[in-house]
């Protein structure tokens, strides 16, 4: 029997599926193989792209066909034809031979289209009402001189009529706001986006999204709209008091172009110019952080649609483009990604209504209603309750995170459009009616990223964990990585990003989310070169935290280890070099002791943090070089690559010079400084095992529990594992009291939270000044679960999940972990058990995938694979000093491993 070819499926551009828009220098190619049995691989590769699908199989006007190209590569392909026209679709396919050198057939079509040309595809101008500043009643019972009240203004409504007099064979809504828009055609929403157009900063780059409306119009009478609110443009978030409410502008503005191809080959145009007419109606505020206000009875019904009178509707106020780019948003929209149910309802005394929705989230409420008019429905949201039952919102610090609605009489739903909230719970006051017939559920909103990772073990508190860690991404990437989703910040914090971000990978699919972010990092990087902390920066100047600006160097080269991306390196290769120029700059004796800006250092390590700043800071500078280096051999700049290598030595010599003792001791003898001492490579070859013991040492003065903050949370179980102490790294994920992982997830908590003792038994809340229920951070042990515990890792060296490394870690009370992650060539699983004294690993790999498996083992020579074969070779176990591991090389396809367990690495 023949074994049937590689088939090449999932394609993708841009790590998107058939992209509306794209810039033509980000064109990168990548499909996936389907094929069964073991070894396979693809040999060589061949695409094709044309601008109508036809002309694939015709040959005939194909603008790039590669010919049969040499080559395993899957992903990571540059687009390289004849130059691509703004606004044009292509349809691509590709078709590969294997290692039996026979070619698959051609792949189904993909296709991808250009963005809009910058100079001239947008003959529109921005439009909208101008600042009107009403004092609307709060939604808090403030008095009129409230000046969030006063700076929360109604949302305008814009609309345009148009008449189409031709059968339509495609069309296109290009459209973005400053501020935040929802599109309407002829009654309906266009597309399923929400907060969009997403945040940038403004001042540098305007995302735009395009949408294919073609089934939304009608040949004659049309009705093209918008609703505008102030969104990240003109509203209030982050901290600023001085800036809140205007960090870019006054008020929002929209700009839009339909574009309609006719069957007869004519187009028509139909922009935002001073044709539109607008007024304010139902939306009497939106706000991020604030909330949104809601009159349905003044929702002008039909206003989006042919037909509605549009007397008393005012000229809009409409002004030309300035040179700020229009982009192609490269990132995934925020969507509505599910709905859940509330799990309990509880009424106090005073009639208010507190939902429990079991899951701290992202988002805000949906809630039926059936009463008379004039009914005033608000409902407040808080991540805890305080201990009497009631919201605890004092974490929010300034945000009111309060919708409020008033009925229209008769049945009705309300849910807001232009807000975000972080809760759990939800507190409802003045509903008219049974609140059991109310229909509420939670909408979870965030940016929609396809899940790519799973976890599961023999304990459930750690798959709780896995969860937290996981729904702790969802809620805080919103268009941009944020900190925190509830409270008045919720900023696209460069450390917290840092050390979440392979996380993240592991995950869910995160590349075209990163690939944005890198760009507003790029935006948001200082003349001198140094990177900000928080990117988009608004007009806050904090720049050049070590672990903080050093995300410039790190993400990308995450992006690029994770998904082979180079594209993403050869982007931002200046900005990186400019980045690296002010670090030397600034500390020509190789110690990073200057322009450590506001130096977070070992944010919120639970003690006192004693790891110096300079420490700190020069470990990130030398593990900089060092990717530095990696980078730019990736991108083919050999000369660079030896000169920041060049760099690397001599950081590493000065820190060691500086901190690292001659028996491998290591100033202030922190555990965080152990553990980038060690993961960032600075301790000379022999101190290592040393130093390792010194790290073991200081985790047993802390009584077996982490001492460690943001920096060093991360490492610490990878370098544990990696120098013999894997049973330390156990004791670790598995101890229940302060400060611990597990401390939370006893507590109930169902994601990160911002500190170790958010909350404890004894104390109850932390000071609410910086008590976020829903950080990250310290959530960054998730990619230890993943390359550790499952053993899913990258072959040293490599990028792009085509060689790996399968160690699994077993270790403390687990009797079985499985998994898998969905990597860029297909997903790869792990699982494996303990039962008596053996060990079994299951392991399933896709098509062009090779790996070194390594199991541990007392005796690794009686390791067997399912067909009976012994190791290739038998090797030592960086798990725990004195242990060895067989070593297998595999290719594609499903294996067991199985053979006696490691007795040192149980508990
Ligand atoms: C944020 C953090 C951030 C930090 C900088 C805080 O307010 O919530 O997550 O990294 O500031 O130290």
């Amino acid at each position: 029997m023949t074994t049937p070819p590689l088939k090449p499926t999932g394609l993708r551009c841009a790590h998107q599926v058939n992209p509306l828009g794209v810039a033509a220098a980000r064109v990168r190619l990548s499909w996936l193989l389907e094929g069964t049995g073991r070894d396979r691989g693809q040999r060589g590769y061949q695409i094709a792209v044309a601008p109508q699908e036809e002309q694939l199989s015709t040959g005939e006007a194909v603008c790039w066909d590669t010919g049969r190209v040499t080559s395993a590569a899957s992903a990571d392909i540059a687009y390289a034809g004849r130059p691509l026209t703004c606004g044009s679709r292509y349809y691509w396919r590709v078709r590969v031979w294997d290692e039996s050198q026979g070619s698959s057939d051609w792949s189904e079509p993909a296709w991808f289209e250009v963005e809009l040309d910058q100079a001239d595809g947008w003959p529109a101008g921005w439009i909208g009402l101008g600042r009107i500043r009403e004092n609307f009643r709060p939604p808090t019972e403030t008095g009129p001189s409230d000046p969030v009240a006063i700076a929360l203004t109604p949302a305008p409504y814009l609309r345009r009529p148009f008449w189409l007099d031709r059968p339509v064979a495609s069309a296109r809504l290009y459209v973005t706001a400053l501020g935040l828009y929802e599109a309407r055609l002829n009654g309906r929403r266009v597309g399923d986006a929400v907060l969009a157009p997403g945040w940038t900063d403004y001042a540098r780059r305007i995302p735009y999204q395009t949408y294919d409306v073609t089934r939304l119009l009608n040949q004659g009478d049309n009705v093209v709209g918008a609703i505008l609110a102030d969104g990240w443009y003109c509203g209030f978030f982050g901290f600023d008091a001085k800036q809140a409410g205007a960090h870019y502008g006054e008020a929002p503005e929209f700009l839009a172009q339909l574009v309609i191809d006719f069957a007869d080959g004519s187009q028509q145009r139909v922009v935002t110019d001073d044709q539109w007419r607008a007024r304010f109606a139902g939306i009497r505020h939106a706000d991020l952080l604030m909330g949104e206000r809601h009159d349905l009875a003044l929702e002008p019904r039909g206003w989006d649609a042919p037909g509605f009178d549009e007397a008393g509707w005012l000229p809009v106020h409409c002004r030309e483009r300035d040179g700020r780019p229009l982009v192609a948003d490269p990132g995934p929209p925020v969507r509505v990604i599910e709905d859940i149910m509330p799990r309990s309802i509880t009424t106090g005394d005073d009639g208010r209504h507190v939902v429990d929705f079991g899951q701290n989230l992202t988002g805000w409420l949906r809630i039926g209603v059936d009463g008379p008019p004039g009914a005033r429905v608000r409902i407040r949201h808080a991540e805890a309750l305080a201990p009497n039952g009631s919201l605890y919102t004092e974490n929010l610090r300034t945000a009111r995170a309060t919708d409020e609605f008033s009925t229209s009489g008769g049945p009705e739903a309300f849910e807001p459009r232009f807000t975000l909230h972080g809760f759990r719970y939800a507190e409802i006051s003045g509903y008219p009616g049974d609140i059991g017939e109310a229909s509420i559920v939670a909408r979870v909103a965030h940016s929609d990223i396809a899940a790519a990772g799973e976890f599961e073990s023999s304990q459930g508190w750690l798959n709780q964990l896995f969860r937290n860690i996981d729904w702790g991404q969802r809620g805080n990437f919103i268009s941009v990585p944020t900190d925190c989703p509830q409270r008045d910040e919720r900023l696209g914090w460069l450390g917290d990003a840092q050390v979440f971000a392979r996380t993240a990978c592991y995950n869910r699919e995160v590349a075209a989310f990163f690939d944005k972010w890198l760009d507003d990092v790029a935006d948001a990087q200082f003349a001198s070169g140094a990177y900000s902390d928080i990117a988009p920066r608004l007009n806050i100047g904090w720049a050049g935290a070590p672990a903080w600006a050093d995300a410039g160097v790190i993400v990308p080269w995450t992006l690029y280890k994770m998904y082979g991306d180079t594209g993403i390196l050869g982007r931002h290769f200046a900005a990186m070099t400019a980045w690296m120029a002010f670090l030397e700059r600034g500390n020509p004796g190789y110690l990073r002791t200057r322009d450590l800006g506001n130096g977070y250092n070992d944010w919120l390590a639970p003690a006192e943090d004693k790891t110096p700043a300079e420490l700190l800071a020069t470990a990130y500078w030398a593990y900089d070089a060092a990717l530095m280096a990696d980078i730019a051999d990736a991108i083919g700049r050999p000369d660079e690559a030896a000169g920041y290598r060049a760099l690397w030595s001599k950081i590493r010599a000065a820190f060691a010079d500086a901190f690292v003792g001659g028996d491998g001791q290591i100033t202030s003898d922190t555990q965080t400084a152990y553990v980038l001492g060690l993961h960032m490579n600075l301790i000379p070859g022999e101190l290592r095992d040393s130093a390792a013991d010194h790290l073991v040492a200081a985790i047993s003065r802390e009584n077996w529990h982490l001492a460690t903050g943001f920096v060093g949370v991360g490492y610490i179980l990878p370098v544990l594992c990696s120098t013999g102490y894997a049973d330390v790294a156990y004791r670790l994920l598995e101890q229940d009291s302060l400060p611990s992982w597990r401390y939370m997830v006893d507590a109930g908590a169902t994601t990160i939270w911002e500190r170790w003792d958010g909350w404890t038994r004894e104390r109850g809340f932390q000071s609410a000044w910086m008590n976020s229920f829903n950080h990250y951070a310290l959530g960054s042990v998730g990619e230890w679960l993943y390359r550790f515990v499952l053993g899913l890792d990258l072959s040293p060296g490599t990028a792009g999940f085509g060689q790996l490394l399968i160690r699994p870690h077993p270790g403390g009370g687990l009797q079985w972990a499985r998994g898998s992650y969905r990597s860029v060539r297909g997903p790869v699983t792990s699982s494996w058990q303990r039962v008596g004294s053996r060990f079994t690993l299951r392991l399933g790999l896709p098509p062009n995938v090779t790996a070194s498996v390594r199991i541990p083992s007392d005796d690794p020579a009686e390791v067997r694979d399912d067909t009976g074969r012994g190791p290739a070779a038998i090797a030592d176990y960086p798990g725990a000093r004195g242990s060895l591991e067989a070593v297998f090389e595999v290719g594609s396809g499903r294996y067991e491993f199985s053979g006696p367990d490691l007795s040192s690495g149980r508990s």
